[in-house]
């Protein structure tokens, strides 16, 4: 199969859809590969990388993606990639359309094929390519946050391991899903006092057994957060509600009962943010403050990380890229029952109910197409 990488080219993105080890896979299984003149350059990869692994280069970004059957991303295509779709192509990216009714509407008219990276499930009843950038997020979050409660970034000056002598810091993470045992775990490893939250009790439970006890897990509730926003000195959000508006589970009143210089990171910016004074910031200025408290808002984390970032999500992807490249989209899907529901849009029609369901428009099971 003939399979195209562009570069990335959404704002501050540097990732790559492929990494040369994965290059070297397909080539070594006969397909051809074609990567964008320096597509991998951002996450650590250079074209003499990809050449070495068997790929060729290509600067045409038009003459890439005509010549492609499949073409890999990472981020939804932007109106220009768009417009260079056509019928017969298959796109695989994350494409987070229930959000993105012109994006929605374009792919139909394009013709393509387009399954979604985050809509692939898993035997557990997860979301295996949305979960290793949470675990990104989550890891980088007390790294954010244990640098947002330096002084010089407005915080209160708190060391989150505390020094012989002198107590740690104190984290609560509200949310106990990817992103927050991740967070938790790095919270802990710092050696600062770690509270989970959750609503979830059988999450606790795996919580609490993991973790031998050494972070609190504790059922939440109104009381609950107000008990950690009082004592914390880090609070991260994140919580997801599947297919919802993330609840605002910390208001603007409750930020004078926080201790000042006291430091919020809402990773759950991304559905909105679990705070009610949340709005999304970028890498470029990550922070501000509301009150005497730091807010860190990053909407696309990984970004910040794209080595690690590309390596983690492209390890996930790999064995569904094979499945395409060596079977077709069709035989792919029709084979695996957990890859089926990647499909979204195939030759005009949305085959993801959630997505027409948001856009009023009718949907097509996507058993029924392979
Ligand atoms: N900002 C970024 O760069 C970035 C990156 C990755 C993920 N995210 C976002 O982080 C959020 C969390 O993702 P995840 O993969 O950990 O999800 P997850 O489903 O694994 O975990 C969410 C957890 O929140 C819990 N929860 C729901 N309501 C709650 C409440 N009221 N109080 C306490 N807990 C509650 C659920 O029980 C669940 O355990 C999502 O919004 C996701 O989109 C953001």
């Amino acid at each position: 199969m003939k399979i195209a990488v562009p570069k990335e080219i959404k704002n501050h993105e540097y990732r790559v859809a492929l990494t040369p080890t994965g290059a070297r896979e397909l080539v070594t299984r006969g397909h051809s590969v074609t990567v964008q003149v320096s597509a991998g350059e951002g996450a650590g990869f250079s074209d003499a990388d990809y050449q070495a692994a068997g790929a060729s280069l290509e600067a045409n970004v038009d003459a890439l993606w005509s010549g492609a059957e499949l073409i890999l991303k990472v981020k939804e295509p932007q109106a220009e990639e768009v417009a260079r779709l056509i019928r017969g192509q298959t796109l695989f990216t994350y494409l987070h359309l229930a959000a993105e009714e012109t994006l929605t509407h374009s792919l139909m008219t394009s013709g393509a094929t387009c399954i979604a990276y985050e809509t692939i499930t898993d035997r557990e009843g997860g979301l295996p390519l949305l979960a290793p950038m949470s675990t990104v997020a989550g890891r980088m979050a007390v790294q954010a946050g244990a640098h947002s409660l330096e002084k010089a970034q407005g915080g209160a000056g708190v060391l989150l391991p505390g020094v012989p002598g002198v107590a740690p810091g104190k984290v609560a993470v509200i949310g106990g899903g990817v992103v927050g045992e991740n967070a938790a775990r790095m919270a802990l490893g710092l050696g600062a006092e770690v509270t989970v939250l959750d609503k979830s009790i059988a999450r606790l439970e795996v919580l609490d057994d993991r973790y031998q006890g050494r972070m609190k897990t504790v059922f939440s509730t109104a009381d609950a957060i107000d008990e950690a926003v009082r004592e914390s000195d880090l609070i991260v959000g994140a919580v997801l509600i599947p297919g919802a508006a993330a609840p605002k589970l910390i208001t603007r009143a409750m930020l004078t009962d926080m201790k000042p210089g006291s430091v919020l990171v809402d990773v759950a910016i991304d559905q909105g943010g679990c705070f009610e004074t949340s709005r999304a910031t970028t890498h470029a200025e990550p922070t501000y403050i509301v009150d005497g408290i730091v807010h860190y808002c990053v909407a696309n984390m990984p970004g910040a990380v794209a080595q690690t970032s590309t390596l983690a999500l492209t390890n996930a992807t790999m064995p569904f890229v094979i499945a395409l490249a060596d079977k077709g989209w069709q035989q792919a899907l029709a084979d695996d029952s957990h890859f089926l529901p990647g499909l979204n849009v195939h030759d005009g029609q949305v085959t993801y109910r959630a997505v027409a369901e948001a856009f009023g428009l009718d949907s097509v099971d996507p058993a029924r197409l392979v």
